[in-house]
């Protein structure tokens, strides 16, 4: 007997030795030998949900269908799924379908039949051209990473995200929290500038244009984004618990250690359009670089007076980007998550049309966020007029976040969201960064097969009339319809389409606008 229990004490000592060395799986490596269960679980998940627990579809705000698409896209796995769909296709509502054309579009001259990290599907237009920014630039790759702070998420994630970024050619988000070391590893950045001004404030927590110049001065920030608001908590400004506001955060941010770290609900720079406008030709001004907005959306007047300023100064944003109501945060009160804002095919439309109205929408870059990383949302996005999309906790999720939903307690088993260093451990870059990078390139990959499908050679031409949503007991309405858009909305102009064109070359016989 005790051969025996020796013996098998044995083997799970060998198992933990392995589990705590690999690099691959940071549940194992955080927790050696029961996180084997979670595996055996998962395997047999689908036999045992069949019968006594959820659906595929279920789960929230990922259901086990999209997280299984994201996680086998992220290890390059085979991510097709069989037998056909499981959805309630006519019954459940503001279902999403993709209208195909009958005669797709050819494969493109040099298109990998799998997703590739160089194959790089660019935006179609220009961030900060229209206003003639110095460093007016075309990013390389329609979906990018999020801004998510460093503090909300390791140095570890960061730099996996950072890295796997790179890899495909996508610029990553800074967040709120300044710029890390961990934000050094070769990916572009969008330096965002919170409320509270973290790696841009003086002394007293005002913003300092100074201080901005010497965070992004050796970074490799390409474009500024003013964050007014957040799809998560709008209206509340941001929260950092104290459990993750460590020594090395602290210093980043210019805050104590160990404290709560609150950002306040609104800019001290500016307050109102005029000022907003203001703001963001000085910083414009000061570094050549383009100069965007981000918010969560839910009066209609800041948006309508933010176009009306903009058409009649010629200043302003040089892009939007908008987060839908349905984002994720580090932390928020449950009411703000759950009931704030408007959700992202309802907000984007409202904030498009002010700058249609005034014929606004071919000079500003719209970038969408809010459950935006699988592909028939983000396909709606761009045909609703988003020339980028933003992921955040799907990278989230490629980078090995499990949806424990922990991100406020600082301690994400997945050492994702968390500054603890056990937990951080778990999570290796070199492994994780091609992870990142798989699925970053495989989102893009099934949006160019979607743009195909509906006969185009780039994703941000498919037409809102091109997709539909169904409501149970309703007959089927065009996304064009149902959002209002007359046509065209929803488009680059022919200039950007041409300079797209030169800038991607493609067989000739790109379909009419
Ligand atoms: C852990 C975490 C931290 C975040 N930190 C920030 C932040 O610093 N600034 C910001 O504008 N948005 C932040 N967000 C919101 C994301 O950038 C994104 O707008 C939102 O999650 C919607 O995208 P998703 O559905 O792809 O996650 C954060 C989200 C998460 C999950």
């Amino acid at each position: 007997m005790l051969i025996i229990l020796a013996i098998i004490g044995l083997i799970v000592l060998g198992v933990a030795i392995y589990d705590v060395t690999q690099q691959r799986h940071a549940i194992l490596r955080n927790f050696p030998v029961v996180g084997h269960f979670r595996y055996v679980l998962e395997s047999f998940g689908p036999e045992l949900r069949q019968y006594i627990l959820t659906s595929n579809d279920e789960e929230k705000p990922f259901s086990r269908d999209e997280r299984r698409w994201i996680y086998t896209s992220a290890y390059a796995r085979d991510n097709t799924f069989g037998f056909g769909t499981d959805n309630a296709v006519d019954a459940a509502p503001d279902y999403l379908i993709i209208e195909q054309a009958t005669f797709p579009h050819r494969p493109l001259v040099g298109e990998p039949s799998t997703p590739t990290w160089d194959f790089a599907v660019p935006c179609a237009k220009v961030l900060g051209g229209a206003h003639g920014r110095a460093e007016a630039f075309r990013p390389n790759s329609v979906v990018n990473v999020s801004g998510m702070s460093f503090g909300a998420l390791s140095g570890a994630a960061i730099e996996a995200l950072n890295r796997g970024a790179a890899a495909v050619g996508c610029y990553q988000n800074t967040g709120e929290g300044g710029i890390s070391p961990h934000h050094l590893h070769g990916a572009d950045l969008v330096f965002q500038i919170g409320t509270g001004y973290f790696g841009c404030r003086d002394a007293s927590g005002a913003f300092s244009l100074d201080q901005l110049r010497t965070t992004i001065a050796g970074a490799p920030v390409r474009a500024l984004e003013i964050k007014l608001s957040q799809g998560a908590k709008p209206g509340l400004g941001g929260l950092l618990p104290a459990a993750k506001v460590t020594p090395e955060i602290a210093a980043i941010r210019g805050i104590p250690v160990g404290e709560d770290c609150r950002s306040p609900n609104r800019h001290s720079a500016f307050d109102d359009v005029d000022g907003l406008i203001e703001f963001t030709e000085r910083l414009a001004d000061a570094t050549g670089l383009p100069v965007g907005i981000k918010s969560a959306v839910g009066e209609t007047g800041f948006w309508v007076d933010l176009a009306d300023r903009m058409a009649l100064t010629g200043g302003g944003p040089d892009f939007v980007n908008v987060d839908g109501g349905e984002g994720g945060t580090g932390a928020a009160p449950l009411v703000f998550a759950d009931h704030v804002a408007l959700p992202f095919l309802r907000a984007f439309p409202r904030v498009y049309r002010c700058f249609a109205e005034r014929d606004l929408h071919e000079q500003v870059v719209f970038i969408g966020g809010g459950r935006l990383g699988l592909a028939d949302r983000a396909a709606a996005a761009m045909a609703l007029g988003c020339a980028l999309v933003h992921v955040g906790r799907e990278a989230m999720l490629a980078v090995g976040c499990i949806q424990a939903q922990r991100c406020h307690t600082g301690r994400c088993p997945t050492g994702v969201a968390t500054q603890s260093k056990r937990l951080e451990r778990g999570l290796h870059p070199d492994q994780k960064s091609v992870r990142a990078a798989n699925y970053l390139a495989t989102l893009r990959h099934e949006l160019l097969r979607l743009a195909r499908a509906c006969g185009h050679d780039h994703p941000g031409l498919i037409r809102p009339d091109q997709l539909s949503l169904l409501d149970p007991g309703h007959p089927t309405t065009s996304l064009q319809t149902s959002v209002g858009y007359v046509d065209g909305w929803g488009l680059p102009s022919a200039d950007d389409v041409a300079a797209l064109r030169a800038a991607w070359p493609q067989p000739a016989g790109l379909p009419d606008r």
